[in-house]
């Protein structure tokens, strides 16, 4: 196949620069710029709009059509016909398993849910009302003080070990940290239950009486942590990868992955449409709210909707809105009074041409905060619960980052300060 080229025309250079074209498997071309720095050149592109950052053979969107793939399976599918283990499996081995792998897999995961007795004290030096994700931040970035003398990155076998380990511990440190925060005491996993059973024993069982978990409440769970497994390279993904291309600790890296995912414009947004749909009390109160997210001058969104890749729906959005009917009939909270605000918001959004000229359609935050509440998670606890299921995604970047070539991410600028000057006297 004849090799694509791309030419660069400019003022001030004589000839045209001849730039390599690749072509992905799918979804667009991309023109690689790295001859330009040996020129003197740069490119600019702030919030990386139309920047390839890396090649990746894990997850791919087609933001126009409302696609989303796991290792080239529909996530619509997924959700109907898989479960988090098997697509945490899949992001991490770009293969679905087979039973007896499945099976070896699960029970890898179980034997490595429980944390070191000692990091159960790091918690005490946490405020109770602390943020959920400020504890997490700490009790992810502090496995890495327990794994790490003896860990070789560049071994497959012990970045294996890190996959496995970071699955099942972030959602026994997630449970760890509502715990703390209402002074209930841990629950220990339990190794009969499944991933998402025993995450809501962990969250919600007690030692003083026995707790079967709900297995509508489990399957909406483990539903939540497939559908926000993997995203390509989003703001918190590419966190973990910029800092995992120094040869960082992986457990530090995805902790900086947390730490980027808690912002209101990425994982953050779940908690921030319940307190916007709170904020609005009522559906009468839906037009002035309307008017503020339209105001120039005003900075609040409607948060839950807008995407930098879907210009079309979310694929996810669909899968939670019918997750969370669901779940609010077996929870008789059917009548919930904040579903008819979230039901008129989206009516609004798709109608009005203020939000179809900006493409702004609900994104998997709008309803999954929905979903959360009606199980019972507090929402200052929703983007734990992001990253709990993100987990799986961020470590198959980290190591799939780390399996290949890679050089440290160092990205240039274009310089706009000063000149040199003299210092005066
Ligand atoms: C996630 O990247 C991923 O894949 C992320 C994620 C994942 O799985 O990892 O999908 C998870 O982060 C989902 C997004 C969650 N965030 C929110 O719901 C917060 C609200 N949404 C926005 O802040 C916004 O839509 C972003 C940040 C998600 C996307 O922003 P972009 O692509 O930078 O788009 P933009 O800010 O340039 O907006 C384009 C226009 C602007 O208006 P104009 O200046 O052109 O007049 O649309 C407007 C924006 O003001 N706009 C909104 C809006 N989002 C964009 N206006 C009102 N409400 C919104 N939600």
């Amino acid at each position: 196949m004849t090799e694509k080229k791309a030419q660069l025309t400019m003022d001030g250079i004589d000839e045209p620069i001849e730039l390599p074209v690749y072509e992905g498997s799918t979804g667009p071309d991309v023109v690689d710029v790295r001859s330009l720095v040996a020129k003197g050149i740069f490119t600019y592109d702030p919030g990386f709009m139309s920047t390839a950052s890396c090649d990746s053979a894990i997850t791919y969107i087609d933001g126009s059509k409302g696609v989303l793939l796991y290792r080239g399976y529909p996530i619509e599918q997924l959700a109907e016909k898989s479960d988090f283990m098997e697509c945490c499996y899949l992001l991490l081995n770009g293969k679905l398993p087979d039973s007896e792998e499945k099976a070896t897999f699960i029970d890898n995961i179980k034997h490595h849910t429980m944390v070191h007795e000692q990091i159960c004290n790091l918690f005490t030096s946490f405020p109770r009302h602390a943020h959920p994700m400020a504890v997490m931040i700490g009790a992810v970035g502090a496995l890495s003080a327990f794994y790490h003398d003896d860990l070789k990155i560049n071994n497959i076998e012990h970045r294996k070990a890190v996959a496995v380990r970071l699955i099942a511990k972030i959602p026994t440190l997630a449970a760890m940290t509502y715990k703390y925060s209402i002074g209930q005491p841990f629950m220990y996993p339990r190794n009969e239950l499944s991933f998402s059973e025993n995450f809501l024993h962990m969250m919600f069982a007690t030692p003083c009486e026995e707790y079967v978990p709900n297995p509508v409440l489990a399957d909406a769970m483990d539903k939540i942590f497939l559908l926000h497994a993997d995203h390509e390279q989003n703001a918190s993904t590419s966190t973990v990868r910029l800092a995992g291309s120094t040869g960082a600790n992986p457990y530090a890296c995805i902790s900086s992955g947390i730490t980027a995912l808690w912002g209101p414009s990425h994982g953050g947004a779940n908690e921030a449409v319940l307190t916007m749909l709170n904020e609005i009390g009522d559906i009468s109160h839906i037009p002035d709210y309307i008017k503020r997210v339209k105001d120039k001058n005003d900075p609040v969104k409607l948060m839950g909707f807008g995407h930098r890749v879907y210009k079309n729906f979310d694929p996810r959005a669909h899968v939670l809105r019918d997750a969370a009917k669901n779940v609010m009939k077996e929870m008789g909270i059917e009548n919930d009074p904040l579903l008819p605000i979230a039901k008129e918001l989206e009516r609004i959004a798709l109608e009005d041409d203020y939000f179809i000229e900006r493409n702004l359609y609900p994104n998997v935050d709008f309803y999954s905060g929905i979903i959360l509440k009606a199980i019972g998670i507090p929402t200052n606890l929703f983007t734990v619960i992001f990253a709990t299921g993100r987990t799986p995604g961020w470590v198959a970047h980290w190591h799939e980052m780390i399996s290949n070539p890679f050089k440290i991410g160092r990205p240039r600028q274009l310089y706009t300060g000063p000149t040199q000057r003299d210092y005066p006297g």
